[in-house]
């Protein structure tokens, strides 16, 4: 026998009395990656000194901190997320430090990508995402967000998934895995009830525990549980009167506690405001505290952080041990081995052709088509497009906070349209001013958005340039400048800004082809819907963006985007209207020396279309979007007419192509409690599926539910619940387009 046959030999026998063959080797534990994780989390942890894990728990610069340098476990780099891997900043400032390699792919705002209701698209969204990251070497990613849209001026609704806890959860799984398949954690934020941005360090949220098991949690828990997120971010608010980054009920008792999370809680940068609590409940990693470490005298401003000197004083003393710190680490090394320190994970990839196409196809598919009225698809070769608005030219990777970007390609709308119709004669005009400014943290866009016309002349313009147009194509909406949809700041009105109605409504009296594209990451009142022919709901799609607007307007990509949160017809009708609600009311007390503002969530679980099932006022709904097919529902079928304990029904309904072009369709499933002892929503969305069908093509869609799906959540004896009694399963288009119902018992 020679050598490799005895090794061979000796493999074969340790397989068979049953343990793994392990390879030989002279690494200390924790640098082996054949051994399990927990072992070499334990073995590392047993070599570092007290001033080693300390060091390891806060910040060394803006968006990196210590690894251990001895014994050659790498540091830990950050990168904002959740759209596209943010420029490189200096080491204290957020200002770009002026890289020539650092410009990447933006992809589509996570509105968007809720909107395309394709579990898959959100997996493709994670792993090109996650390549990019991984290329420029970062350990995690500072997305996604799936705090849930509780009303529409929140400045940061456009980086979240909508108002619907199981669509954000459903969405968010995928992306996870598709990030963390990189070896990239991703960083699900902003845990929890960060709904709004004004006064997000001094709002404590007044929250029932049934509407934040039901509305605020499930998101968090499924990428918890079901896409095992590496890492997640604690919020700037309060709650229950005590900062989020130490929040003892939502960090402790929740999150590590019910869930059995064992990744990394970070802070948001500057939410950690307390040492001895946070060091018993709150984050293992604090970030953003102070900045410009380097101008704040002989000692660097990051040996200040409430978990650096102050935490390892605090030990010496004996006001706290250190079980908390050694936790604390060993999450951290558990996050570096999965990451940094796996030897296995790929290499990645940036602003390759497959990220482009991705994002194309990602914002494609997220366009909505609220309103058609025969317009569209636009005819294969027409003469003359005018295209209005500034939200066709001005580029919007740039600014809304710290999802800002430096992409290395934005195809503009206007760009898009041309591209798509070379041989037509393709005009703009400007129709409003809106925001001139394109700069943010040094990134500048470049263009020069100054106009010297006034608001009269500008609209007298776009009328005049509008005779003879095939088509007119307004491109409005929001954009990234504070106080639209921007992070630190909300929305200060529910209309669109900058007079763009007037623009609007002069141009539908002048042409019967008139499509108003709204470029969003929020809903906006819609006062000329009724002059309007075509109406389409876009997203800041990124780097695409033009290709995948020309793509729907064109018909040559189907439309299939779905709404992620109502369209009230106006600001009055939305859920939250009180000062209580919505910024909330000063109390006179500090916490953590801050004046605090209690803000209170009095509409409970009626968010979103639950409350508006209740009190109308909806223009468009949730889950509606168009097609330029249409789609006919069959009647549809339970298996059974009861379902037993742990078991389950299937409902399955036919859906068939009605028209002449292929399209797909989300079929939308909601349960109805008909018989409840508590007060509960006329619906609750607990399935969906998108089904791509040629015309004429018939597919049988089904759903299988369980007890879970009938569940409320009894906040007396905290648990969830399932009444025995009767259930309705409602299938839909959208929420306001019921398309059939069918009854069972749970017995
Ligand atoms: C934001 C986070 C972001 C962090 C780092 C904070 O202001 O709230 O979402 O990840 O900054 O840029």
């Amino acid at each position: 026998m020679n050598c490799r046959s005895l090794l061979l030999g000796l493999a074969l026998v340790a397989v068979a009395c049953g343990q793994a063959p392990r390879k030989q080797s002279n690494l200390p534990v924790y640098l082996d990656d054949a051994q399990p994780l927990e072992a070499r989390v334990d073995d590392a942890f047993s070599k570092m000194t007290l001033d080693e894990k300390i060091a390891m728990v806060h910040a060394q610069s803006k968006f990196s901190s210590p690894g251990v340098p001895r014994l050659g476990i790498p540091e830990i780099w950050c990168t904002d997320g959740p759209h596209g891997i943010r420029a490189e900043v200096l080491w204290d400032e957020w200002d770009q430090a002026g890289w020539t390699n650092d410009s990447i792919t933006a992809f589509p705002a996570l509105s968007g990508l809720a909107a395309t209701w394709d579990r898959e698209l959100s997996r493709l969204y994670g792993k090109s995402i996650g390549e990019e990251a991984r290329y420029r070497n970062k350990t995690v990613l500072l997305g996604p967000g799936v705090n849930i849209y509780r009303f529409p001026l929140n400045g940061r609704n456009f980086e979240y998934m909508g108002e619907d806890p199981y669509l954000a959860g459903e969405m968010v799984v995928p992306y996870i895995e598709g990030v963390q398949s990189n070896g990239v954690a991703v960083c699900v934020k902003h845990y929890a009830l960060n709904n709004s941005e004004v006064n997000r360090h001094t709002a404590n949220t007044i929250v029932d525990d049934r509407t934040l098991y039901e509305i605020y949690l499930p998101a968090f828990k499924a990428a918890v549980q079901k896409g095992h997120a590496w890492s997640i971010m604690a919020a700037y608010n309060l709650y229950n009167d005590e900062h989020l980054c130490s929040n003892e009920i939502l960090l402790d008792k929740i999150l590590r506690g019910e869930w059995g999370f064992d990744g990394v809680v970070i802070s948001d940068w500057g939410g950690v405001h307390n040492t001895l609590q946070t060091a018993k409940h709150g984050v293992d990693l604090e970030y953003g505290s102070w900045t410009d470490g380097l101008t704040m005298g002989k000692t660097n401003a990051y040996d200040n952080y409430y978990l650096a000197k102050a935490y390892k004083d605090a030990i010496l003393k004996g006001e706290i041990g250190t079980e908390e710190l050694d936790a604390r680490v060993k999450r951290l090394l558990r996050l570096v081995f999965r990451t940094s320190m796996d030897r296995n994970r790929p290499f990645g990839s940036q602003t390759s052709p497959e990220h482009y196409a991705a994002a194309r196809k990602i914002g494609a598919e997220s366009i909505v088509l609220l309103k058609n009225d025969g317009v569209l698809p636009m005819a294969a070769n027409p003469g003359k497009i005018l295209v209005v608005g500034e939200n066709a030219v001005k580029m919007m990777t740039v600014g809304g906070g710290s999802s800002s970007l430096k992409a290395k390609l934005e195809v503009s709308p206007l760009d898009g349209i041309k591209a798509r119709y070379p041989g037509a004669e393709v005009v703009w005009e400007r129709g409003y001013v809106g925001d001139v400014g394109g700069e943010y943290n040094g990134v500048s866009t470049g263009q020069d958005l100054r106009e010297g016309r006034d608001a009269a002349t500008l609209i007298a313009d776009a009328v005049k340039a509008a005779e003879g147009a095939d088509y007119v194509i307004f491109i409005g909406g929001l954009n990234k400048a504070d106080r639209q949809d921007s992070e630190g700041l909300d929305r200060v009105q529910y209309g669109l800004p900058y007079g763009q109605d007037a623009v609007i409504e002069a141009l539908a009296g002048v042409t019967d082809k008139l499509v108003v594209v709204n470029i969003s990451g929020n809903a906006v009142a819609m006062p000329w819907v009724e002059q309007v022919p075509a109406i389409v709901q876009d997203w800041y799609l990124g780097t695409q963006a033009g290709h995948s607007l020309a793509d729907v307007l064109s018909g040559d990509v189907n439309p299939s985007g779905h709404l992620p949160f109502t369209i009230p017809v106006s600001y009055d009708k939305n859920p939250v209207q009180t000062e209580a609600q919505y910024p909330g009311i000063l109390r006179g007390t500090t916490i953590d020396g801050m004046p605090v503002l209690d803000m209170e969530y009095t509409e409970g679980i009626y968010v979103g279309y639950r409350w508006y099932d209740l009190h109308g006022g909806v223009l468009f709904p949730f889950g509606h979007g168009l097609s330029y097919t249409t789609f006919e529902f069959g009647e549809p079928k339970i298996d059974r007419k009861s379902m037993k304990d742990n078991g389950t029904v299937t409902v399955t309904v036919p859906v068939k192509n009605t028209g002449s072009v292929a399209g797909a369709e989300v079929v939308q499933l909601y349960i109805a409690d008909a018989e409840s002892s508590v007060s509960r929503p006329a619906k609750e969305l607990k399935g969906f599926a998108k089904v791509c069908l040629e015309p004429g093509q018939k597919a049988d869609v089904s759903f299988t539910i369980d007890r879970e799906a009938l569940s409320f959540f009894d906040a007396d004896n905290h648990a969830w619940v399932a009444e025995k009694g009767l259930f309705r399963a409602i299938v839909a288009a959208s929420a306001q387009d019921v398309r059939g119902t069918v009854e069972f018992e749970l017995k």
